[in-house]
């Protein structure tokens, strides 16, 4: 089997990526279905993470300090693949999902990602900014990524009501690339995923000299 979560980084309430959440597992699970690939939700606002209070790096590999780190790591050291539900937040990504990252290190290393993202631009500046961090997490992250637009993924009944998230209204092309953009995690984390059972030696720590 191969284990992929839906990871949500928004925190906000209420926000629009549950809308997007919703239309992606929905699409994802006939996609995928009688494939051998377990799909969760895996929500960054069910963890209570607080801005990262580990006193070490992640990627030193030493034990964490805190209860709610080791729950988000027993979380995330579970799936071989990630597709990211990203909003783009001031040209980024949300501050709860870089957060989320910073705090795990191992558990990322030598795994698939894609991305799903919106914003006026299809929150394309969000995922060029994820793909650098996630690079330096050892993540591989596939080509293809679904944006979504503001203005033409989404219908708003009352543009003048700035709380009116809408709802989703995706162009026809859209599922058709979320489709190939699934397809390509899914076989990228199972080559990792083999690649990471033959492995010998365990992930080399980074040092604080190194
Ligand atoms: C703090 C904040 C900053 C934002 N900055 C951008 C931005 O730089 N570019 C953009 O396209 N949209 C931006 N938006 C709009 C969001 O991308 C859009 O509303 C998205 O649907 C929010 O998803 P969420 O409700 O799940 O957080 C911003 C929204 C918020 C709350």
């Amino acid at each position: 089997m191969t284990r992929i979560a839906l990871i949500i980084g928004s925190t906000r309430s209420p926000r629009r990526s549950d809308y997007v959440a919703t239309w992606v597992e929905e699409a994802a699970r006939r996609r995928l279905d009688g494939r051998g690939v377990v799909l969760d939700l895996v929500d960054v606002a069910d963890f209570g993470l607080p801005v990262l209070d580990e006193t070490h790096p992640a990627a030193y590999g030493l034990p964490y300090e805190h209860e709610h780190t080791r729950r988000w790591s027993r979380a995330i050291d579970s799936y071989d693949g990630f597709v990211f539900l990203t909003a783009e937040h001031n040209r980024g990504i949300p501050a709860s999902l870089k957060n989320a990252i910073d705090y795990l290190y191992a558990e990322w290393a030598d795994k698939a990602a894609g991305f799903v993202s919106f914003g006026a631009s299809g929150g394309a500046h969000a995922v060029a900014h994820l793909r650098g961090v996630l690079s330096e997490l050892k993540v591989h992250a596939v080509r293809a990524q679904v944006q979504l637009g503001s203005f033409t993924d989404f219908a708003v009944d009352a543009p003048s009501d700035l709380s009116d998230l809408g709802r989703m209204a995706v162009r026809e092309h859209q599922e058709g690339a979320l489709a190939g953009m699934l397809d390509e995690v899914v076989e990228l984390a199972g080559a990792l995923r083999r690649m990471r059972e033959e492995r010998t030696a365990p992930l080399t720590p980074v040092t604080a000299t190194s």
